[in-house]
């Protein structure tokens, strides 16, 4: 039956439309990274984000179907203590991967795999995280792809994965074209691109009922704007660091010796200037040492409260980038 949509544009609903090809190659390559490299501050660095939220920071990850990398590289960086996987079954791709982890600095801790997601290279078991992001689309059997990650996945593991939804309707599709050319000022030649990657998409539907069937349990199937899905495990979280860093810590201490003074000198304490002389120490000793003053305090220490970068946050990861 046609959707709403379809009725009222007169428009037919497409079935799935496999591309020809699998892997990304040649022209269609150097089309691919151009444009991952536009798109990633938007798309990859939010769904790597996103990824590290389901409860997995550290242990082992994999980015199945990685292309240029850029996602493998994000959660190294947001990630400090993974080691990341990134898998693609074409090697030039493979080769962007390399240099954009090296360009992030984090090539000691992304190891790049040729192969095909469907006959997964890993033990049973190896990863604690596991993500994929518009790969599915390539497959005409996802059931078995689906298998293979519950197979590497480590019970308990973290999943996510994002996809196209193949539009319901011809206008919706000249609408992400419209999107695609005047928002992220897509060329020709990667809007045709997409084009296909949408028509070789899934209906929500499909992906709920590829789930149900698969060996994957605690998985959930949303739809996501502008039109893709997202299939999501969270981990049950085991929260062993608290939530409030060292330096976090440090600036609120910071901001309530600002108070102290400001309240003491008020009301004329002669000893008004303790609580500023306390700030003016500990940011001395944050600026000199790049970790706050109060790290080694005994109350902190006695808290035992962690680093930014014990937890991995990209707070930490800012200031590695301006050091
Ligand atoms: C549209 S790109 C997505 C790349 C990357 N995940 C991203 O978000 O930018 C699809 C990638 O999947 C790879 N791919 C296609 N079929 C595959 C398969 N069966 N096994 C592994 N990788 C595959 C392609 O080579 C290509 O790099």
């Amino acid at each position: 039956m046609p959707s709403a949509l379809e009725a009222k544009s007169g428009a037919t609903l497409p079935d799935r439309q496999l591309e020809e090809h699998e892997g990304v190659a040649g022209k269609d390559l150097a089309v691919y990274t151009r444009l991952c490299g536009k798109r990633k501050f938007f798309t990859d660095r939010p769904f790597a984000k996103k990824a590290l939220k389901l409860g997995v920071r550290s242990g082992n990850a994999l980015d199945l179907g990685c292309g240029p990398g850029h996602i493998s590289a994000y959660l190294a960086r947001f990630a400090p203590k993974s080691k990341v996987w990134a898998m693609d079954i074409s090697p030039e791709m493979l080769l962007h991967v390399r240099e954009n982890a090296n360009k992030a600095g984090v090539s000691d801790r992304v190891f790049t795999t040729e192969g095909d997601m469907r006959w997964l290279p890993f033990e049973d078991n190896s990863f604690d995280l596991v993500v994929s992001q518009y790969v599915f689309h390539h497959l005409p059997d996802l059931d078995v792809a689906l298998s293979e990650v519950d197979r590497v996945l480590k019970p308990g593991g973290a999943l996510l994965i994002r996809d196209f939804v193949r539009p319901s309707a011809d206008l919706k599709t000249s609408f992400l074209m419209k999107m695609a050319k005047f928002v992220l000022r897509v060329d020709e030649e990667g809007r045709k691109q997409y084009k296909e990657s949408l028509l070789a998409g899934f209906k929500v539907g499909e992906v709920q009922d590829l789930i149900a069937n698969s060996p994957l349990t605690k998985t959930s199937v949303k739809k996501e704007f502008p039109s893709q899905f997202l299939i999501t495990r969270k981990a049950p979280v085991e929260r062993k660091t608290s939530p409030i860093s060292h330096e976090r810590a440090g600036r609120i201490l910071a901001g309530l010796a600002v108070l102290a003074t400001l309240t003491l000198g008020y009301f004329h304490h002669p000893l008004w200037f303790l609580p500023a002389l306390g700030t003016c120490a500990n940011l001395i000793f944050s600026g000199i040492t790049d970790r706050c003053a109060v790290r080694d305090h005994l109350l902190i220490k006695l808290l035992g409260l962690p680093g930014e970068r014990d937890i991995g946050r990209e707070e930490a990861e800012i200031g590695r980038l301006f050091r």
